[in-house]
């Protein structure tokens, strides 16, 4: 065991603001207080205990020489990092919204779309690589895609794009696998809000109330007359703000797929991906697809 440090804390006197971060007295013991030396165990610290910042910034192991390659890495951990907090926003709102408590639920949605933002903004360094640049480390990647996240796929699940075929990838990572196979039978939170909405009154069909959960979710025309129905009413309701929030994080999933599509399309034009698709071809696809889709289609009959 080492010795605790030798560093006394400054005397921050009987005024000291707490936990004030920065330092630019003329002498230690002069506001503003530099931040506590002398603080946490011989080992880490509270702020270590806490963000565990060394295990964070000792996970990057690029795989080429090529110094470009970190800022890839870093985002598409970052990005994961994201995916993490949204997957675990949106679950806080459907398990609210399972027990009515639409306040909690419109809370966690409303976090989720400023964490969509700051997500979508991760793009720009990777935004305008050229084809050579990214050749610099693409061969190093082997068949590694995102494709194979599991995180960006339980947010897909939870947003009801469900795929049984999605689970294969992850076969041989248990705790992936069953998470996945967990998020793949629970109703996703378009079925949560549509439950909501039947309990207190609206006509959801019983069919789409009883489908089968780890099914994709096929929009339906009735639920469409509902959104229509609370879109013509009072702007004030709180359904109308619900839709409206689920709309941003619509708006905010879609323009990530759009903004990775043109990033990889810019990156390497029509070649296949590194996952074995048809890379963008592939990706249009995905990208057209709608999220929360009667939301948008009720627009056109208000
Ligand atoms: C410019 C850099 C990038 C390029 C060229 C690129 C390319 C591709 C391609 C071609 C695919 C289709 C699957 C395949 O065959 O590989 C794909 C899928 C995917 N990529 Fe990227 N990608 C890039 C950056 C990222 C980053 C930073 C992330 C963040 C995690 C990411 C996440 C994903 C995900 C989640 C999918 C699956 C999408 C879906 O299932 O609809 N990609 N990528």
């Amino acid at each position: 065991m080492s010795q605790p440090s030798p560093i006394e804390p400054p005397d921050r006197g009987s005024t000291a603001p707490a936990g004030c971060p920065v330092s630019a007295g003329t002498a230690e013991s002069d506001p503003p207080f530099a931040p506590d030396l002398g603080i946490g165990s011989s080992s880490t610290t509270p702020y270590e205990d806490y963000v565990q910042a060394g295990v964070l910034t000792h996970l990057q192991h690029p795989l080429s020489e090529d110094p470009g390659e970190m800022v890839f890495l870093v985002t598409t951990q970052v990005m994961e990092l994201w995916f993490t907090v949204i997957v675990h926003e949106w679950r806080t709102a459907a398990e609210a919204l399972r027990r009515d408590d639409l306040p909690v639920a419109m809370a966690a949605l409303r976090r989720s779309a400023y964490e969509l933002e700051a997500l979508n903004a991760a793009w720009k360094p990777l935004a305008r690589l050229t084809p050579a640049q990214f050749n610099a480390y693409r061969s190093a990647l082997g068949e590694g895609s995102g494709f194979q996240s599991a995180m960006y796929r339980r947010m897909e699940f939870l947003l009801g794009e469900k795929s049984a075929s999605m689970l294969v990838p992850h076969r041989g990572a248990p705790r992936e696998h069953a998470e996945l196979a967990k998020a793949l039978q629970e109703p996703s939170l378009w079925d949560e809000v549509l439950r909501m909405l039947a309990r207190r009154g609206w006509a959801v069909p019983e069919a789409v109330l009883e489908r089968d959960p780890a099914l994709r979710y096929e929009p339906d025309p009735a639920v469409e007359a509902v959104w229509a129905e609370i879109y013509a009413g009072s702007q004030e309701s709180e359904l109308v703000r619900l839709g409206e929030v689920l709309t941003d994080v619509g708006e905010l999933v879609m323009r990530w797929r759009n903004d990775h599509l043109i990033a990889t399309w810019r990156a390497m034009g029509a070649k296949m991906g590194t996952g074995g698709s048809a890379g963008v071809a592939w990706l249009e696809k995905r990208a057209r697809k709608n999220v929360f889709p009667e939301l948008w289609t009720a627009r056109s009959h208000v």
